[in-house]
């Protein structure tokens, strides 16, 4: 055993399905081939997302029991504000029903059209709440944090270098300046205390706000712990206020550590930025003592947000996603190295070199892990990000082709996990096999969540001999 044992037992279980491989040949069919559109209980292993997955705990399950529904001064508010205040630091919280609500409040007060916000690298939905705001949304992400096979601990610091010349050079243009722990769309690298510090002494200097993206505060602090020379004796706790005590404000994704279905909140020092939200947030999600959850929903968060520090929790949790990536890439699978906090992330490209970025190799994957497995996991490459040349037509493929494996929070044991590990390895040895794939029917935008696709046909046999 590699990893501490699951640190809970199983009070209630939610018995899988178990399906044929003609029934899911079937069902992807009927999916065009679009894990999106494939019912989730035709799935035996779902690592589609780590977001909003989580178990909770029976303290949290009794939580919810104690509901206080009343349309304003729920007694479950005065719980979360407080529990929230204590953890941030920050004065004013203001609920959402998940993160990109608090991203889009945010947005739409501070941001002027034509404004810039560096973040070490947006998540899709903050680049796009920030851009629909009228803003730039900048990624200065250390040069390291790009490269798959480099091993550095942080690679999800800002280039503290870069945000100093862009601070000088947007002056008066940067309303804030946002950092994402742990970098999702990075491969879930953390960020180091001693980057978040120099990000913080480069916006002060600039009289510029810091916020954290904070959906994964817990995972980023333990890895500091971890990784970080001087905090292997300092509590998770600790290290998470003493970051957010380095911003003015964050937003929170609650689905994510806070170890709830739904959930999220904004949560700032700056009072009239403040008000202004309260206003939008009557306007567009509900009174600020409920901001579109039930009373119950923020009463769970409150406790999720306590017990998601849990030290024995986290050396499971990212224990497990170790394991699962220590065994595939043991067995020669290329992966993003080091392994996140969150997820593990297969290169697709280096797995399947003989499909063009524009036939979707990580596509290709993610259909036989399902295919053949009953595993739903989800292609981050040309299908999801690719684009087209307006001019020639000719296909645009982003930087990496790659497929996340994301683990949902106390919900998997590790038996099925090293199922999933075995399933991997039997789809790498095996790749030689896979086929590209074709749009049947796009989509304007976010093509990855509605298009159709269909398999290119096997090479020809006509061209072979025998
Ligand atoms: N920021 C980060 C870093 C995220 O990973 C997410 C969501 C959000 C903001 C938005 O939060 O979903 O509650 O509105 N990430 C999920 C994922 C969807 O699968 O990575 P939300």
């Amino acid at each position: 055993m590699q990893f501490p044992a699951e640190p809970f037992r199983i009070k209630v279980v939610e018995p899988l399905k178990a399906t044929t491989r003609e029934e899911r040949v079937r069902l992807l069919e009927a999916a065009g081939h679009n894990l999106f559109k494939v019912p989730a209980d035709s799935i035996y292993v779902d690592l589609l997302t780590d977001s909003g997955t989580s178990a909770m705990s029976d303290r949290q399950w009794a939580a919810i029991m104690m509901g206080d529904e009343s349309y304003a001064g729920s007694r479950n508010f005065f719980r979360f504000e407080a529990a929230v205040r204590e953890l941030t630091g920050y004065h004013h919280v203001i609920p959402t029903h998940q993160g990109r609500m608090a991203e889009n409040l945010l947005f739409h007060t501070v941001v002027k059209p034509g404004d810039s916000v560096p973040n070490n690298i947006h998540f899709d939905t903050t680049r796009a709440n920030a851009e629909q705001a009228g803003a730039i949304a900048l990624d200065l992400v250390v040069p390291e944090g790009l490269d798959p096979a480099n091993r550095s601990p942080f690679k999800g610091n800002m280039d503290t270098a870069r945000l100093d010349r862009v601070l000088a050079e947007k002056k008066g243009t940067v309303p804030l300046v946002m950092l994402t722990i742990t970098n999702n769309s990075g491969g879930g690298q953390p960020v180091s205390m001693a980057n978040a510090r120099a990000t913080a002494e480069v916006c002060r200097r600039h009289g510029v706000p810091l916020f954290f993206d904070a959906c994964r505060f817990a995972e980023n602090a333990w890895f500091i712990q971890q990784r970080e020379e001087g905090y292997a004796n300092t509590p998770v706790r600790d290290i998470a206020k003493a970051m957010f005590a380095l911003g003015d404000g964050c937003t929170m994704s609650a689905k994510k550590d806070g170890l709830v279905n739904i959930g999220g909140f904004l949560a700032l020092n700056h009072e009239p930025w403040a008000d202004q939200v309260k206003h939008r947030l009557i306007l567009v999600e509900g009174f600020p003592t409920y901001g579109g959850l039930a009373g119950r929903d923020l009463e769970a968060m409150a406790q999720g947000l306590e017990e998601v520090t849990d030290e024995h929790y986290l050396a499971f949790r990212i224990g497990q996603v170790r394991e699962l990536a220590e065994a595939v890439s043991d067995a020669g699978v290329p992966i993003i190295q080091p392994p996140g906090g969150h997820a593990v992330y297969l290169d697709a490209k280096a797995i399947a070199p003989h499909i063009p970025p524009h036939e979707f190799p990580g596509q290709a994957i993610v259909v036989a892990l399902y295919r053949d497995y009953g595993i739903r996991t989800v292609e981050i490459g040309s299908f999801m990000f690719g684009s087209e040349d307006p001019a020639t037509g000719k296909p645009i493929a982003p930087p990496l082709e790659l497929v996340r494996l994301a683990i949902p929070r106390r919900v998997y044991t590790k038996a099925q996990l090293a199922y999933v590990a075995q399933c991997v390895i039997d789809v790498h040895r095996k790749s030689a096999d896979l086929r590209g794939f074709r749009i049947r029917q796009g989509a304007p935008f976010l093509r990855h969540f509605t298009a159709t696709l269909e398999e290119v046909p096997a090479p020809a046999a006509a061209g072979r001999v025998g």
